[in-house]
This record gives C-alpha cells, sequence and structure tokens, in this order.
C-alpha cells in the first residue's frame, strides 16, 4: 500500500531530510585521501545523534555499520571499515536517519583528488540522471515515466543502468512500497499512478561498463560484474501539486 503525507507530514520529512543531507555535506569534506571508510562512519553516526535523529541503516536486516560507503567498483551497500581512501577514487556514501520517527534517505558519490574524466562524467551523469528522473515526478505520471527518464539519460552515454536495486517509498519506514526502478520493463507496466502526498527515494545507480552486477560473501556489498566504477546518486522527494519537493537537498 502506498501511503499519502499530509503538507505537515512532509514538513516532517524535511527535518529529517535535513539531518541527512547535512550528513552528507560533512562526509563530502572529508572524503579526501588517507581516511578510512570507519572513520567516515563514525563521524556520521555521531553527527546524526547530535542532530537528535537515530541512523536508519544500523542493524536494518542484521547491516551492521550506520551508513554505506561504495568505492570504485563497489555499486551500493559497501560496510565501512579499515579501506583507506585514496586519490583518483570515486566514494558514494549512502546515509538514512530518522527524526521523530520519520525517515530520510540520500546518496551521493564523491570524487577524490585526480579522477578521471571519464569517471567524473559517470558521476555527474548519474546526477543528471536523478534530475531527468525527479522532473517526472509530478501528479498524472507513472511510476515509468521516472524510469524511462532516468535509463534514457544513462544509456544515451553508452552506461549501465543497475537492475537489480531500485528506489523506493520512504515515510515512517525507510521502505515503503512502490518500488522505484531506473528502468522500463514491460513486465512493470506503467507503474503506479503518482499523487501527491506521496514520498519517495529516486536513486540511479549507474555502471561505467556492463550493468550486472553480484554480491560479495560479506551478504552486503554489490560491485560491477567487470570491476569498472559505479556511481549513486539519490534523494528523498514528495510528490506535490507544485511539483517535485526535495527533502535531502536544499537548492
Ligand atoms: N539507502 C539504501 C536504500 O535506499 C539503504 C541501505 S541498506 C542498509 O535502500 F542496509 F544499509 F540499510
Ligand atoms: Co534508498
Amino acid at each position: 500500500m502506498i501511503t499519502i503525507k499530509s503538507p505537515a507530514e512532509i514538513d516532517l520529512m524535511k527535518k529529517a531530510g535535513h539531518v541527512v543531507e547535512e550528513t552528507l555535506e560533512m562526509l563530502g569534506a572529508m572524503c579526501k585521501a588517507g581516511v578510512t571508510t570507519k572513520e567516515l562512519n563514525k563521524a556520521a553516526d555521531d553527527f546524526i545523534r547530535s542532530k537528535g535523529a537515530i541512523p536508519s541503516f544500523l542493524n536494518y536486516n542484521g547491516y551492521p555499520k550506520s551508513i554505506c560507503t561504495s568505492v570504485n567498483q563497489q555499486v551500493v551497500h559497501g560496510i565501512p571499515g579499515n579501506y583507506r581512501i585514496k586519490d583518483g577514487d570515486i566514494v558514494s556514501c549512502d546515509v538514512g536517519a530518522i527524526l521523530n520517527g520519520w525517515h530520510g534517505d540520500a546518496a551521493r558519490t564523491f570524487l577524490v583528488g585526480n579522477v578521471s574524466d571519464d569517471v567524473k562524467k559517470l558521476v555527474d551523469v548519474t546526477r543528471e540522471c536523478f534530475f531527468k528522473g525527479m522532473e517526472q515526478a509530478v501528479p498524472g505520471n507513472h511510476l515509468e515515466d521516472i524510469a524511462r527518464a532516468i535509463q534514457t539519460h544513462a544509456e544515451m552515454h553508452g552506461y549501465g543502468v543497475v537492475r537489480e536495486l531500485v528506489g523506493h517509498g520512504i515515510g515512517r519506514a525507510m521502505h515503503e512500497a512502490p518500488e522505484v526502478p531506473n528502468y522500463v520493463d514491460r513486465r512493470h507496466g506503467r507503474g503506479a499512478r503518482l499523487v501527491a502526498g506521496m514520498t519517495i527515494a529516486i536513486e540511479p545507480m549507474i555502471n561505467l561498463g556492463t550493468r550486472e552486477v553480484y554480491s560479495l560473501s560479506d551478504g552486503w556489498t554489490v560491485v560491477t560484474r567487470d570491476g569498472k566504477p559505479s556511481a549513486h546518486y539519490e534523494n528523498t522527494i514528495a510528490i506535490t501539486d507544485n511539483g517535485p519537493k526535495l527533502l535531502t537537498l536544499s537548492i
């Protein structure tokens, strides 16, 4: 069931989303050569709690850390640990927080030092994919319109669109109906019709090479089949009669 949020509830989600946004800003400033991913995790966990919020990923289905840090060929759900970030890496940070019972969820891919031009382009296009998708998030459109916009933009650049993981509804739970895929499939049909008050996380995961991925034996980390880099960009948004409203990004 897709839950519809009132304008007051969307305002509460914006407050949760703001904690996520600020956490990501801090992580972006920290993503420098020499820093370990577990240091990123600790800083994010401390920051979220300092705002009176709770990191939603910790213990989610047994997930052991408070954020996900996915480096280079890691697509999503990388577990922070002893890995030391080095020049030329791209680091996807995914953050979720609960504030007063409401969830925010967002991700960014950060560039570290001298990243090659083709990988920079991948990161730029992945962010663009999100915004192309978001433009379609208006009442009367369907989920398929979001998916088509994302897939078209990514494939125009020759990139692979990950299919095994998708965006999602969000609200009092991190994962609510509906699923929000980044690709069109006739088996999905047009998908749910969008109405004002839906809140969703749109999160393109885009690969430089093949779209194929697999999971590592840690049970979480998703990596590209060909070992080429992958980028991730996510925001929580609300669908409103005045157009899409970003809940994890202030612009
Ligand atoms: N941000 C991820 C999502 O959108 C959630 C991370 S999975 C977790 O689904 F286990 F780390 F929580
Ligand atoms: Co998400």
